[in-house]
């Protein structure tokens, strides 16, 4: 039989604390809440009233409910509170030492079966267990943030935790409602280990000014789904949290470059920007704890007119290629209003496109999202032809044959010979270097990466990739044609990856490296990705889906281009690439397709 728990204690009610707080008293359970002063109690109990008025407001809480739950809680000043609790679970900052003393007065003060539990990100559960006369009622209990609402739990069992207590813990995780994965006593346990590498290296990304803080959240919102932002991520985890995280991590977890928290970070610490819980960090918040995000002098002024910052007009547009990219890129610029000249390599294969183009227009119309009128403009727009001087007079040149260097500088050679003056040339490349393609021209000012991403009616981001020769001209005009497509252009540099696969693919590959450690499952790490990070698909599911040949041909460019150790593509990856598993197009890569 499970152990019953009436009573918990809850110590340090900040970010995290407070929430927990909730997740207890919303599930019936009596909660001590402690701080180390009344101001603190004030600023967790506001923060707890704060988010059940919320709740009631938005009608998810019945106010008899809520004020059920704001009994159930007791606000103390004081770790001696505690004496007769089934559970204490500990939310006070990330330092090995803090966490050590709390847990040494806990021991003192707490009931003989009283389990013991730490909130902590990354210290080790173990080294905190032995400043107790009990390690093996010591357990890590890791909450999400927001812990109300985020479903997943990670269960950390040290060497010496008892059976017993893990199984009373993964009990009452189930009585809270939420998802518990297992695990053993890792930096940064599954969550963690993979999301903050990836944090840090979009920090890294905005302290070199690769790309504005706007434009590297939208691009992993539009671009993978995700529901935030890094930077937003980070001034929600609270960047204090943040740095001693990574801190922790880079100690623990193998001296891993990627995990020693980039200075920015620390300096914006030192300065009080924490985030959410100060008012500002990456964004201005309205005020302390506020999540609305207030202008500030780093706010990108919109010019109102599209043409308003030195864009050239766009009208005609030759788009060049023939698959499945420059299919989709037709129709998007054919149903924006743009006249456009389809170029192929031959008559059988613009009969292609254009069938593919007609296809997927008509469903448009079947789901009633265009009309028929709108679908036969959109038609009437393209002009099918099978060679590269019908681009004489087009303003916009858009590439998208194959990922092939020879090919496309090929390709831009000839198209500098046929051009007109003053077109903008463009690559839909997902990883050749930009600037190589520009070279190949006489005038690499015209040449911007537009890279889209697939399928593209549907995709609402496209990365503008701006080389060390990308005239500004030619960077507004590329911003102004996204616009005009309804797209949200984000701009970055040339390098590897651009944003999104840079930040992307070294997140894969380090879960396929944590499933080759045997530290968890594909499913407990997919489901450690969506439950506990919101992710709409976990990595594994991700890269059945991506190809996994695709995805370890990006993570090599990756790392051939930074060499970066961390970047090494996994071995897991290339042996199930060389065994043909890959991924759902092959029946078979991290999971078995042919029997679902
Ligand atoms: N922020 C996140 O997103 C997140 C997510 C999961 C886990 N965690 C972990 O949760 C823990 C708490 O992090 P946080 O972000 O909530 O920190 P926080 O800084 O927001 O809150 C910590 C609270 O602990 C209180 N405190 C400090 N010393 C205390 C003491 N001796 N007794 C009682 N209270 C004390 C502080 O007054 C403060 O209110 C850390 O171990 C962190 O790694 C954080």
């Amino acid at each position: 039989m499970a152990r019953e728990f009436t009573s918990v204690g809850v110590v340090g009610l900040g970010t995290m604390g407070a929430g927990i707080v909730e997740v207890f008293a919303r599930n019936g359970i009596d909660v001590v809440a402690v701080e180390i002063s009344a101001a603190a109690v004030e600023r967790g109990r506001a923060t707890l009233t704060g988010s059940t008025d919320r709740a009631v407001a938005k009608g998810k809480l019945a106010e008899a409910d809520r004020d059920a739950l704001l009994a159930r809680v007791d606000w103390q000043v004081g770790l001696d509170a505690l004496h007769s609790v089934d559970l204490v679970i500990e939310a006070v900052p990330e330092h090995l030492d803090l966490k050590q003393r709390i847990f040494a007065e806990l021991d003192r003060v707490c009931k003989p079966e009283a389990i013991l539990a730490t909130n902590t990100s990354s210290l080790s559960v173990t080294e905190i267990s032995v400043a107790t006369t009990r390690p093996n009622q010591v357990i890590g209990i890791h909450f999400f943030n927001p812990a109300p609402v985020m479903k997943l739990v990670e269960v950390v069992r040290t060497v010496v935790t008892s059976a017993d207590v893990v199984a009373d813990v993964e009990a009452l995780c189930e009585r809270l409602g939420k998802v518990d994965v297992t695990i053993s006593d890792r930096a940064g346990f599954i969550a963690n280990a993979l999301l903050f590498g990836y944090l840090n290296h979009a920090v890294s990304m905005f302290e070199s000014r690769y790309a504005t803080r706007e434009d590297i959240d939208a691009a992993m919102k539009l671009g993978c789904g995700l529901p935030m932002g890094p930077l937003a991520l980070m001034d929600l985890i609270g960047l204090d949290t943040a740095y001693e995280i990574l801190d922790t991590m880079y100690r623990r977890g193998g001296r891993d470059r990627r995990h020693a928290p980039v200075p920015l970070i620390k300096q914006m610490v030192t300065a009080g920007l924490l985030g959410r819980k100060s008012g500002r960090g990456f964004y201005t918040y309205e005020r302390p704890g506020s999540p609305v995000v207030v202008p500030d002098e780093h706010t990108p002024v919109t010019t109102g007119g599209a043409l308003a910052d030195g864009a050239r007009a766009i009208a005609k547009v030759g788009i060049v290629g023939s698959g499945t990219m420059a299919t989709g890129i037709i129709e998007v610029f054919a149903k924006a209003g743009y006249e456009v000249i389809s170029v192929t390599r031959g008559a059988e294969k613009s009969a292609k496109v254009c069938e593919a183009v007609k296809t997927s227009l008509n469903k448009g119309v079947v789901r009633g999202k265009l009309s028929e009128e709108d679908r036969d403009a959109a038609l009437g727009r393209v002009t099918w032809s099978a060679t590269l001087d019908h681009l004489a007079d087009v303003d916009l040149v858009v590439e998208a044959v194959v990922e092939e260097l020879s090919v496309k500088k090929a390709l831009f050679a000839s198209l500098d010979e046929i051009c007109k003056p003053g077109v903008v040339l463009a690559t839909t490349t997902s990883s050749l270097p930009v600037i190589d393609v520009a070279m190949a021209t006489q005038r690499p000012a015209d040449v911007v990466g537009l890279h889209f991403f697939n399928p593209a009616p549907i995709m609402p981001l496209v990365e503008i990739v701006q080389t060390i020769r990308t005239s500004a001209e030619t960077s507004a005009t590329a911003r102004a044609v996204c616009a005009a497509l309804g797209k949200t252009g984000v701009v970055c540099g040339d390098r590897s990856g651009f944003i999104v696969n840079a930040l992307l693919f070294p997140y894969l590959n380090d879960a396929v490296k944590m499933l080759e450690a045997s530290y968890s499952t594909a499913d407990d790490i997919d489901y450690a990705m969506k439950l506990g990070c919101g992710y709409p698909m976990g990595p594994f599911e991700l890269l059945d889906v991506v190809g996994l040949d695709v995805s370890l041909a990006i993570q090599r460019e990756l790392y051939l281009e930074l060499r970066e150790p961390g970047f090494a593509p996994a071995p897991l990856l290339e042996h199930l690439v060389t065994a043909g598993y890959l991924g759902r197009k092959s029946g078979r890569g991290f999971r078995d397709h042919t029997k679902r």
